[in-house]
């Protein structure tokens, strides 16, 4: 390999494990772009920090891993960070992470059931009259805010967040507390949500320990007083027959209060966004409402918010054409694989009216398949349909900015002016 390939490939690498690439998506879809075009499987050895891995970029491939949850485990690296980070926390004694998408086989299985029920079709159905009170509640207060708002700070980011607290049975008044606590965990590279801490490895442990601490009090609550939220299932829940342990416990708290809110609000910013640019798919859905179930879906595929997740061979594996050796690892590159032009017609233009906007994957496959997926399709249907018809006129009003996450990420400032009919 000459000196400029490996300079290309580490610049191509970096692309999915620097935070601060993913602030300009654009120029991130045109290089990922070239690089699907070249190659299914990019090899990515020469980080400085991290051991290598190979990234996945088609939609065929990242679905074929997802799927097959025997060959390829999670493990409690799930998420790509630099290998320091797991040796420094095995060193000082620290857990490894244990969340669901931490686990494999029966023991992910048996930690799922806890709360599946609660995520099932015909249960997230029941809840849909409160999730239209609190979009209703958040259309007002758009119209409170006489015509002008930051809509993913002021509208996509509560609203979303609402929804989930809701569920878990988290009163209202400790929203800012959650909001802080998700920004620590899944948004500690951005320097605007790092508040006072000198780094962000010190802002995540930190905001870990705040979660912790919350959520000690919230299980010894519900255990003394149960309720009907989903806290008190995750409180109460049994593995084999025992209640499930802290550290098991801990992590259940930490993966619903975190992966419900930040995902689907920046698919909601950054569907809006889609649409500003082209005024003409706020009116396709107008015209036609029964449009918004294919539009929630289009946000979706269009936004990713989850950037990726890691996945590990048990075993000597093929996949996109290169051989993988047991406990070699590949990255799930989801928005690259929802912009697969194999897969999705014109796959670079957002389109409210696109007939195959539901092969997405960003919500991933298999065992792991997202849990909360059914929440997150409600909570954009219900926003999208409201806003499609009671607005008379919305657009830019000033630019857009995006989150600095190579894991969650996504719109988190669109500056809008808009009229209610
Ligand atoms: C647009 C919004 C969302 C997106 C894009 C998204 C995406 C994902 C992805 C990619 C995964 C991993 C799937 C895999 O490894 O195959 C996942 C897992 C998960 N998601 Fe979501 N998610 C969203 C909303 C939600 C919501 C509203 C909840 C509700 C609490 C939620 C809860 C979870 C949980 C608990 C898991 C772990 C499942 C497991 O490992 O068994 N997500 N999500």
């Amino acid at each position: 390999m000459t000196t400029t390939d490996a300079a290309d490939t580490a610049a191509a690498g970096a692309l999915f494990c620097d935070p601060a690439l993913f602030a300009d998506m654009d120029a991130w879809h045109r290089r990922v772009a070239e690089l699907r075009r070249e190659t299914a499987a990019l090899l990515v050895d020469d980080l400085p920090g991290f051991s290598p891995f190979w990234v996945l970029l088609r939609h065929e491939d990242v679905l074929a891993v997802s799927r097959d949850n025997d060959l390829w485990h999670n493990t409690p690296r799930a998420v790509l960070g630099p290998d320091e980070d797991v040796e420094r926390m095995v060193s000082s004694g620290m857990p490894l992470p244990a969340s669901l998408v931490h686990l494999d086989g029966d023991d992910h299985r048996k930690h799922r059931k806890v709360t599946s029920d609660w995520f099932k079709p015909a249960a997230v159905r029941r809840r849909q009259p409160r999730i239209d009170e609190i979009a209703d509640l958040f259309v007002e207060r758009m119209r409170s805010l006489g015509g002008r708002c930051d809509f993913a700070r002021d509208i996509a980011q509560p609203y979303t967040l609402r929804v989930i607290m809701d569920i878990y049975g988290v009163p209202e008044e400790d929203e800012p507390l959650m909001l802080d606590l998700t920004q620590g965990i899944f948004g500690a590279a951005d320097p605007e949500f790092q508040g006072d801490a000198p780094d962000p490895g010190t802002r995540l442990l930190d905001a870990a320990m705040r979660f912790a601490q919350y959520f000690n009090e919230v299980t010894a609550d519900r255990r003394a007083c149960p309720r009907d939220d989903l806290a008190t299932v995750i409180a109460t829940g049994e593995v084999d027959g025992r209640p499930m342990d802290d550290l098991h416990r801990f992590w259940y708290y930490v993966i619903v209060a975190t992966a419900g809110h930040d995902t689907t609000s920046y698919a909601l910013s950054g569907g809006m966004e889609a649409m500003l640019r082209d005024p003409e798919q706020l009116a396709a859905l107008r015209d036609d409402p029964e449009l918004v179930v294919n539009a929630a879906d289009e946000c979706v595929r269009w936004t990713s918010p989850v950037r990726h997740f890691m996945r590990y061979a048990t075993r000597e594996a093929t996949v996109a054409g290169v051989t993988v050796p047991e406990g070699g690892r590949v990255l799930l590159s989801y928005p690259s694989a929802n912009r697969d032009e194999r897969v999705f017609r014109d796959a670079m233009t957002f389109d409210v009216r696109r007939d195959d906007a539901d092969k997405l994957v960003a919500f991933g496959g298999g065992a792991h398949f997202c849990l909360g997926s059914q929440f997150a399709r409600r909570e954009l249907r219900t926003m999208l349909l409201r806003l499609s018809q009671q607005l008379a006129h919305i657009e830019l009003d000033g630019d857009p900015e995006w989150s600095q996450s190579h894991f969650v990420s996504g719109v988190k400032h669109l500056p809008v002016r808009y009229a209610f009919r």
